[in-house]
């Protein structure tokens, strides 16, 4: 049985054990500095498998040990920003946590793959890679299945059309600039723009660029969870099943759309070997405009991350 080990037992880890329980395709380990907590959870998960009939095992931990030879480590541990914290200091606390986390999983499982899950989420991954010197292939960041599946539900909503047959990508940096692609996003074929009124359309982009926010408003306190989670144990069934699946995810740049040096968002393929390909679509002059300004904004974060932690 494959094993995946996911870091940080809140809201987002707990759900993503959940969903990938569900998938029946690895063992899972939970870990977390919360004592008792992926223990219960993991203890509780393992008990719902014989009412779903699932034959997974599920362990929860304080200790890295607990995660020796996993194929796939996820990383959502982190803090959330509490009132008075600057975006600095939130930087500096996730870096820390994150880096951490890397660092000591890789000791226990040198083959893993890692997908970063911990906001922001394009530093993060950037962290993760430096602090392990992993290649860009093992080293993946989710957010583009995200915030292309909000799209695709907010078009659902909109025609009335079964979420099968819609197809969209949003890519870019996991922020306010993303960029939503309409041109190459469709319904069964069809290009948005024919299927749905350009004011519609307009509409349901920046409901997607801010699709997170609208879900930390609601709830009040705490981000999105379900949804997040649900794309990270999509890529680690890509992954483990060699399923060449191409998505939207982040991933390091080395020329690509030419960037350098810097985790975006763009189309990859993943397989068992983790990012195999990176997509190169041909962007027209809009396009290329929104993506030179999302990557202005990640590489902000980026240029922030170095003044703050060595890395
Ligand atoms: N090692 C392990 N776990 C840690 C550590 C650490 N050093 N520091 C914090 N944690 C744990 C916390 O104890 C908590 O259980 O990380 C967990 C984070 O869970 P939540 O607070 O519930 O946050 P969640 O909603 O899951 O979001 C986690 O994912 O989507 C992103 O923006 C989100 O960065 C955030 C992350």
């Amino acid at each position: 049985m494959n094993k995946i080990s996911i870091i940080g037992a809140g809201m987002t880890g707990a759900t993503a054990a959940h969903w990938l329980a569900e998938r029946e395709f690895a063992d899972l380990v939970l870990v977390d500095v919360v004592e008792g907590m992926p223990q219960g959870k993991g203890l509780d998960l393992l008990e719902a498998m014989p009412v779903i009939g699932r034959d997974v095992n599920i362990v929860g931990s304080n200790d890295y040990s607990a995660t020796h030879d996993s194929d796939i480590i996820i990383i959502t541990a982190g803090i959330a920003r509490k009132p008075g914290m600057s975006r600095d200091d939130l930087l500096k606390t996730n870096a820390e946590i994150v880096g951490a986390a890397a660092t000591e999983t890789l000791k226990h499982s040198p083959n893993a793959i890692y997908i970063i899950l911990t906001n922001p989420l394009d530093t993060m991954a950037y962290l993760a890679m430096k602090k392990t010197g992993l290649p860009r292939e093992r080293v993946i960041g989710q957010a583009g299945i995200l915030d292309s599946a909000r799209m695709r539900a907010f078009v659902a909503m909109e025609t009335g059309v079964s979420v099968e047959n819609i197809d969209c990508y949003v890519l870019g940096g996991h922020g306010d600039e993303m960029v939503p692609l309409t041109r190459h996003s469709n319904i069964a074929g069809v290009p948005l723009k024919e299927y749905i009124p350009a004011d519609k359309l307009d509409a349901i982009v920046a409901r997607t660029r801010k699709g997170g926010g609208e879900i930390v408003n609601l709830l009040k306190t705490g981000s999105a969870y379900y949804a997040p989670a649900a794309a990270c144990a999509q890529m680690a069934e890509a992954i483990l099943k060699d399923k060449h699946l191409i998505v939207p995810c982040a991933a390091y740049m080395n020329g690509e759309y030419g960037l350098n040096d810097m985790y975006f968002g763009v189309p990859v393929m993943l397989g068992r070997g983790g990012l195999e390909r990176i997509i190169e679509y041909r962007l027209d002059d809009d396009e290329k405009a929104m993506f030179e300004k999302s990557a202005a904004a990640v590489k902000e974060t980026h240029e922030a991350l170095k003044s703050l932690v060595k890395i």
